[in-house]
């Protein structure tokens, strides 16, 4: 038999930034956990459980979270404008209120069809309503041509990192634990990742000082800091940074000539306090001291993702530049053109998201109930996973949930099971996740995966699987591997 010549490519001569990138929220567990999932699918019964739960992303709508009924049915008009020819169906069988007719007819009469191509920026109304929704947010204008419509939040990021990052020499700080997206899209660019560590002591606040020496190492090393990346609130931390906090990153930004990058992303989940965003700040400081804070480089981004929307899959978002040179946006706006233009449907999510049923139209009350209810639900769910931690589960630390989807639990485990993971070459939290796979199908991600203080072991968990029982599942699995390494 004649054998096939070899490949072109192999593991050892594609791109090398590629293979060294790390993104553990999609990695070897997610990939097991998706295995056992098919294994239950195809009658499996020799597995200790009968579901799996992905706690392991924050991915609303496989772990039951509803749409909101006003989104979904106008995005359905716009998939299918013929569904418009019998307006009576439309409101007598699906019960579709006016308003969604009225604000599907808007939509196509501007986008006309979300099978083609739009302005690479994004449709110029949907900017429009964007740059409406940042005004009465923060208070301060905001102009339709500073918005850059993206697939996704994470589309957003890699383009501004890819503009941002000259050489190997250039670097971005990135908060730890973090969002992978960030360090790896900086290994993928060759670019460096300028750690700054949380303070888990105060609820994983963002410790200027913190930020300062780890900028001072990485400058005497050579590295060109040119950015800082904010994730607010914090993924996986939940935390939310108060208007001082902002004030301090916004004055080491000014000192330093530093690119504030402000994800905002899970701007609408917040339990404990008020979001305050990045641009509101800036403006009011930029009021007092128009000098010094005159040229601060600001990008914030938004997705439609997360939040109660959690439309992650339709891939809609945004991001606002501030106070950058025309001609480097001119590179940003040429970027963009290369990939064409964002989902189209995705940028009318962002519309139906930033201009939502308002009161006294005919959806609203749905809306608020539906948006209501998904709202107290993260709540009650989280502070139930919390207590869990916190109450039940022996060397179980957790901060109190202030935000996003996730709880970032510190655990302490015995040292017999620090040398168990160490014999299968495993970090130890790694190895705790793998077993909490193997017993349960509940999969979270280790620590290790975000980045953690050295010597501390974490895992991240999403609070948005529905119901509790698998909560009880975790305690009693913990409590099983506790007495295995005691
Ligand atoms: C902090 C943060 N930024 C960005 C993203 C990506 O969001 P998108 O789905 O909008 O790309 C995520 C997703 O989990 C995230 O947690």
């Amino acid at each position: 038999m004649s054998t096939l010549p070899p490949r072109r490519l192999n593991i050892d001569n594609i791109n090398p930034h590629v293979r060294v990138a790390k993104y553990a929220v999609r990695g070897e567990l997610a990939t097991k956990a998706e295995e056992y999932r098919i294994r239950l699918e195809n009658g499996d019964k020799s597995l200790p459980f009968s579901k799996v739960i992905s706690a392991n992303i924050g991915n609303p709508q496989q772990l039951d979270q509803q749409p909101i009924t006003f989104f979904r049915q106008v995005l359905s008009i716009l998939e299918y404008p013929k569904l418009l020819q019998n307006g009576e169906a439309l409101k007598n069988i699906f019960e579709f209120e006016q308003d969604v007719i009225d604000r599907a007819r808007t939509l196509l009469k501007s986008v006309r069809t979300v099978g083609a191509y739009s302005h690479s920026q994004g449709v110029p109304i949907i900017r429009k309503s964007v740059a409406r929704f940042i005004q009465l947010r923060d208070g301060f204008p905001s102009d339709p041509s500073d918005i850059y419509l993206c697939g996704g939040a994470s589309s957003g990021v890699n383009a501004l990192l890819h503009i941002i990052c000259a050489d190997r020499t250039s670097g971005v700080l990135v908060p730890i634990p973090q969002y992978p997206l960030y360090t790896a899209t900086l290994s993928v660019l060759e670019a460096q990742s300028v750690p700054y560590c949380l303070d888990e002591s105060t609820a994983w606040g963002t410790d200027v000082h913190a930020i300062r020496e780890s900028l001072s190492k990485a400058k005497a090393e050579g590295v060109d800091v040119r950015a800082i990346v904010v994730i607010n609130p914090g993924n996986p931390t939940g935390a939310s940074l108060t208007a001082d906090d902002i004030k301090d990153v916004l004055d080491l930004a000014a000192e330093e000539r530093l690119v504030v990058i402000a994800d905002e992303v899970y701007q609408t989940n917040v339990f404990i306090g008020e979001f305050t965003s990045f641009k509101k700040r800036l403006r009011e400081l930029q009021l007092e001291e128009p000098v010094k804070y005159g040229n601060i480089e600001l990008v914030s981004l938004h997705s439609t993702s997360k939040g109660m929307v959690g439309e992650c899959g339709h891939r809609g978002g945004y991001f606002e530049l501030v106070g950058f040179d025309q001609e480097v946006v001119a590179q940003i706006y040429k970027f963009l053109c290369i990939m064409l233009c964002p989902p189209v449907i995705g940028q009318c999510l962002v519309e139906l998201m930033v201009n939502p049923p308002k009161e006294g139209e005919p959806s609203y009350e749905l809306y608020q109930r539906e948006y209501t209810t998904i709202q107290e639900g993260l709540h009650e769910r989280a502070l139930a996973l919390y207590e869990a931690f916190n109450k039940s589960m022996e060397g179980v630390d957790c901060q109190e949930p202030q935000g996003a989807m996730y709880l970032f639990p510190q655990i302490r485990l015995p040292s017999k099971a620090i040398a168990a993971a160490e014999a299968v070459h495993r970090q130890p939290d790694e190895f705790y996740a793998l077993r909490l796979l193997d017993a349960t199908g509940i999969c979270v991600v280790p620590g290790s995966g975000f980045g953690q203080k050295e010597g501390t072991l974490h895992f991240r968990t999403t609070f948005l699987a529905p119901g509790t029982e698998w909560v009880e599942r975790i305690v009693e699995f913990h409590k099983a591997f506790m007495d295995e390494f005691r």
